[in-house]
């Protein structure tokens, strides 16, 4: 399973024919597209239907997206999920969904900062609900996560989990590109692969605490970063070996069928076509 992912296209009003061009290779790249956030610049409804438009006439495998705080800004975010929707996107929002065997966990994430610098619920009321919305959006990846059966599972974020890809960055906004709440479920429930987008001048690659792989995918630093290349990160997850259980039902199976007799070979000229 192919998986690109990329962030950040801030489709703006006047975005209508600027993304198909770049969006078109990934047809050949890829067996699901997955979109990390700030889909669009304002969070308007004309700006979703542009990139209904751009996906509809450059992307033919399935798009898998969460959505970003600009997405938000205009208090519009529902109808940018409908019109999303319509077009055939699948936007997770704390949900769970399964695509060719691979499970996704998507959320949009919030911020709040890293390690021992993240904010916490003290103080005034403020800081609480600030702190209680990045504490929400780690219990939806949660929950999601909790919900995953596949083996093969990845994580879909708009905010950084982790403060490796979001360096490069000025380190005075590194509290709001993300936050470690983000991730302590990752930590719990194993994953492939993170990625996230929003830092766009962050650092493109980086790890978790157990080791996960987490890219950075927005779009603007993949640009600027890879000049050569298609603005998508591309993923491939190997076949997983089977389970203990799997591999034993296999195992009897295979067993079974050596004991049964073995298959004549038709003569040459033989032909079962009707
Ligand atoms: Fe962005
Ligand atoms: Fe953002």
């Amino acid at each position: 399973m192919r998986l690109a992912a990329a962030g950040d296209l801030h489709v703006k009003k006047t975005s209508q024919g600027a993304l198909q061009p770049l969006l078109a290779p990934v047809n050949d790249h890829a067996d699901v597209l997955l979109l990390c956030g700030d889909l669009t610049d304002y969070g308007l409804r004309e700006e979703a239907a542009i990139l209904a438009k751009e996906l509809n006439a450059a992307v033919r495998i399935p798009v898998v997206a969460v959505l970003g705080n600009h997405d938000y800004e205009s208090g519009q975010q529902e109808e940018v999920c409908r019109i999303l929707t319509d077009a055939g996107v699948k936007i997770l929002d704390g949900e769970a969904y399964e695509i060719g065997g691979v499970g996704i966990a998507g959320a949009k994430g919030f911020s709040g900062g890293f390690g021992r610098a993240t904010l916490g619920a003290w103080g005034e009321q403020a800081t609480k609900h600030y702190v209680q919305e990045a504490i929400d959006e780690a219990l939806k990846l949660e929950g999601a996560l909790a919900r995953l059966r596949t083996r093969q599972r990845i994580a879909l974020l708009h905010y950084s989990p982790i403060r490796g890809t979001v360096e490069g960055e000025p380190l005075e906004i590194f509290p709001y590109l993300g936050t470690s709440r983000l991730e302590e479920p990752l930590n719990r429930h194993p994953v492939d692969v993170v990625f996230h987008g929003h830092a766009h001048h962050g650092a493109p690659e980086g790890r978790t605490a157990a080791g996960t792989p987490v890219y950075n995918v927005a779009m603007p630093l993949l640009l600027q970063r890879y000049p050569d290349r298609p603005p998508f990160r591309v993923v491939e997850l190997p076949e997983a070996p089977p389970s203990e259980t799997e591999a034993a039902l296999l195992n009897a199976r295979q067993t079974a069928s050596s004991k049964r007799p073995p298959i004549v070979e038709k003569p040459a000229g033989s032909s079962d076509r009707h």
